[in-house]
């Protein structure tokens, strides 16, 4: 089939053909651990469950999802990578100016580096799939260059914004195509821990700067662990004009669910707001990130 051809046929089967049955195809299916949909909106939620409408399986699936720091080792499909990063490049981007690339890191040497830059994480050395994402206007910069451009917009701030914005979408999409294949997945923003560190090892051009990381791989049953509560909706969805005056409350409440999750989990007793105390109370647990506009800067961002 030419490609042509092929453009014109690629619409929404259930658009086209009432009677297609997404059953009927090839394709993997995706993998939800658990369709129900009040068990779904009860695990995201405790008691403060949203009177939700719509329903299908791509809710499903995101329903699910967890932060894996436990993965098995046995390596992810072939063709894995270029799934994933086909979804990444179908996400939304800004002027499709594509501010963003993506660097799969194979190198136990260069894995080694960067978990001492992440303070020691050892999921990146053990994942299968070991993914940095990139804001990068450095392309925009060679396209400016090789065509006589001067690009006056690329040093603000603006546009590093954008940069930013469009590698965490098509990271976000990437991390949707994982789960819904029955993979498991962990960003890793600590690689911002030392930005220019991570420039150098990964050979970074002027005007690129990892945003974050991802681990992805096989969940080891130890590492599945359970879906982590959020705040209540009613903390979070506003309508027409923004409202905290029931926050209290519901933050009260959702202490108590974080409470019990931690329990449930082992981890060491905490609350939610005790945690967004020590994660942003004192500057030491911003772990080096104190320093990165100066470092975004040295990385050719000058964010005007
Ligand atoms: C941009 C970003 C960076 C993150 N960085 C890390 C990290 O360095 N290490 C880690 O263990 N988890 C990291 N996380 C995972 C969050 O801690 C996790 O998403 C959050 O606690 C909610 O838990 P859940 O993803 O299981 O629902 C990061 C998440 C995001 C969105």
């Amino acid at each position: 089939m030419s490609t042509a051809a092929a453009r014109t046929l690629y619409v929404r089967r259930s658009d086209s053909d009432p009677t297609w049955n997404a059953k009927d195809t090839t394709m993997d299916s995706i993998t939800p651990i658990n369709t129900d949909k009040p068990a779904a909106l009860a695990a995201r939620y405790g008691a403060a469950v949203p009177a939700a409408g719509p329903w299908n399986d791509v809710i499903a699936s995101l329903m699910m999802h967890r932060s894996v720091r436990g993965f098995r080792t046995d390596p992810v499909p072939t063709g894995t990578v270029e799934t994933l990063v086909a979804a990444a490049q179908s996400a939304s981007t800004s002027s499709n100016l594509q501010t963003w690339s993506v660097v799969a890191v194979h190198d136990p040497a260069k894995r080694k580096e960067l978990v001492r830059i992440a303070n020691n994480q050892k999921h990146i050395e053990v994942c299968p799939l070991f993914l940095v994402w990139v804001a990068d206007v450095s392309r925009n910069e060679r396209l400016a260059s090789e065509e006589g451009a001067t690009l006056e917009g690329l040093p603000y701030l603006e546009t590093f914004l954008v940069a930013a914005i469009d590698a965490a979408l098509a990271a976000q999409n990437a991390t949707v195509a994982a789960e819904s294949l029955g993979l498991s997945m962990v960003y890793i923003g600590a690689l911002r821990n030392d930005p220019e560190g991570v420039a150098k090892l990964l050979n970074l051009p002027k005007g690129a700067m990892a945003v974050f990381g991802m681990c992805v791989g096989y969940a080891t049953p130890a590492g599945a662990g359970e879906v982590k509560p959020r705040l209540s909706q009613r903390a979070i969805l506003h309508h027409d004009v923004y409202d905290a005056a029931a926050e209290r409350a519901l933050r009260a409440d959702y202490d108590k669910e974080m409470a019990d999750f931690s329990a449930r989990q082992k981890m060491p007793a905490s609350d939610w707001s005790g945690r967004v105390i020590d994660r942003l109370g004192k500057i030491p647990a911003l772990s080096g990130r104190e320093k990165l506009k100066g470092q975004v800067n040295a990385l050719g961002f000058p964010l005007k």
